[in-house]
């Protein structure tokens, strides 16, 4: 063989050996920044795993399975986005679930339905070793060092209480931290941003007397006010109003989309003099305004609100199971880290997102038990709804006879007394009057 011929294949495949390596190298290099920035996400939420606002997992535990626990592993629920392995999969430490029951359950069985949800959302946070109940700021955090979940109950909608302080005290006992003031409802004491349903309608009256009481009993209590579903009326009463923090569970960025749902600037400016967080919501429909979203989208709102009023007043509430349309690439718990890849590559700092991932709602938390404990020397409230605000034929109304009138209850002013309980009501009368005159 011609030693030219050879030496020219020699050095042909001395290229062809350089460029797979330079393509092997290439490839390598791809590999590696691309794992990189997804590892970053990853090893930042390891640090700083998140505390989500918003879960609607009971409201599907009872809708799929009448809250039968014994029928179900959360480790792996199917037609759900929620489960233990994905929460785990999505760095998710703490979750407040919402307790949330129907409006139509408003004058109706509310609050033995929200008791149902409360327990089924105990129950399956005691019944799995995974999870648990916390019930304070330190909770959380302690739950974070035995690699637990941790979760908080919060009531969504104020028709839970159903117009009664000593309702809302006796939910805080049952380990309740927060609660929404409405839901898609108007309650007889707060606005909601819908107006799909009619009942109580009001004109510049969008926390009435009896929701300033509700508000500062909050405050007394140590429970947390979530101004997500009210009002922006509703919300700017409460915001002048409350001693503590607040938050927006599960709300996005008006400015972004113009949802009644969404948060406009001039809100999230008062938010920021308050303190409060804004958690994000994930929903299409908030994020984008229509069914389809992306994770750039997302993102957009998490820039706004951080331009408006800085990454210490942003949280993030996905609000799974709540709401159907997610982003693509955000359809269940375990997919927050592409949330936290996307901030990263627009440069978000990493402690502006460990605040965002926990640190600003723990500060939140941590000041709402500190107003409790400033306000320990106050009694709690005793201040009634009128009761004209609240007619319903469920409610009993126990008076002695002679203060206020021989009424029993105001049902009996619409059936009148031919009405088919009249029989009943006058026996109780009988036997109440019997009791006031004995003591
Ligand atoms: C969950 O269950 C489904 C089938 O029911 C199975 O295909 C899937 O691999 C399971 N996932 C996990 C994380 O166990
Ligand atoms: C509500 O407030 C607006 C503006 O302050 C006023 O024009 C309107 O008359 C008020 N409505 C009622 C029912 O008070
Ligand atoms: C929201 O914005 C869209 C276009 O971006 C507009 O067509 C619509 O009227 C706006 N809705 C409200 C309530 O401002
Ligand atoms: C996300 O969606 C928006 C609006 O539909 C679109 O303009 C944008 O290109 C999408 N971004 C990505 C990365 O797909
Ligand atoms: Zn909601």
């Amino acid at each position: 063989m011609p030693s030219r011929i050879l030496v020219a294949s020699a050095s042909c495949s001395f290229w062809m050996l350089f460029l797979s390596f330079l393509l092997i190298l290439s490839t390598l290099c791809g590999f590696i920044s691309g794992y990189s920035e997804r590892d970053r996400a990853h090893d930042l939420m390891s640090k700083y795993p998140l505390i989500d606002g918003h879960n609607d997992l009971a409201l599907r535990l009872r809708i799929l399975h009448e809250n039968r626990l014994s029928q179900i592993d959360l480790h792996n629920v199917s037609k759900v986005a929620t489960d233990i392995s994905r929460l785990q999969a999505g760095h998710v430490q703490a979750q407040m679930f919402a307790v949330y029951v129907l409006c139509g359950a408003q004058k109706k069985d509310a609050v033995r339905l929200t008791l149902e949800q409360i327990d089924v959302i105990r129950r399956m946070c005691t019944e799995y070793q995974e999870m648990e109940l916390v019930t304070s700021a330190q909770g959380v955090k302690d739950s974070e060092m035995r690699r637990k979940i941790a979760c908080l109950l919060s009531i969504e909608g104020g028709h839970s209480i159903d117009s009664s302080l000593p309702a809302l005290r006796m939910f805080y006992q049952l380990g309740v931290r927060s609660m929404a003031l409405t839901h898609n409802c108007n309650t007889p004491w707060a606005e909601s941003s819908s107006t799909l349903y009619n009942d109580y309608k009001r004109e510049n009256n969008s926390l009435t007397h009896f929701g300033k009481a509700v508000v500062q009993e909050m405050n007394r209590l140590g429970m947390i006010v979530d101004l997500s579903h009210s009002s922006w009326d509703t919300a700017r009463a409460v915001l002048k109003l409350s001693k503590a923090p607040v938050i927006f569970s599960h709300s996005s960025s008006y400015s972004v989309c113009n949802h009644s749902r969404n948060v406009p600037d001039w809100l999230l400016q008062e938010l920021k003099k308050n303190r409060g967080v804004i958690m994000v919501n994930l929903h299409s429909g908030f994020v984008a305004c229509r069914d389809q979203a992306n994770i750039s989208l997302v993102a957009d709102h998490f820039d706004h609100i951080k331009k408006v009023i800085g990454a210490e007043s942003i949280g993030i509430g996905g609000d799974f199971e709540g709401a159907v349309n997610f982003p693509l690439g955000l359809e269940d718990v375990s997919k927050y880290p592409a949330l936290i890849q996307e901030l990263l590559q627009r440069n978000w700092p990493e402690n502006d997102l460990a605040a965002v991932l926990r640190l600003n709602f723990l500060r939140v938390f941590e000041e709402v038990e500190r107003v409790r404990d400033e306000l320990s020397g106050t009694l709690p409230s005793e201040v009634l709804i009128p009761l004209e605000k609240v007619q319903s034929p469920c409610r009993m109304v126990l008076r002695p006879p002679g203060t206020g009138g021989d009424r029993l209850a105001p049902s009996r002013a619409h059936h009148g007394p031919g009405g088919p309980e009249s029989p009943l009501i006058l026996a109780m009368v009988l036997l109440l009057s019997s009791l006031f005159i004995v003591y």
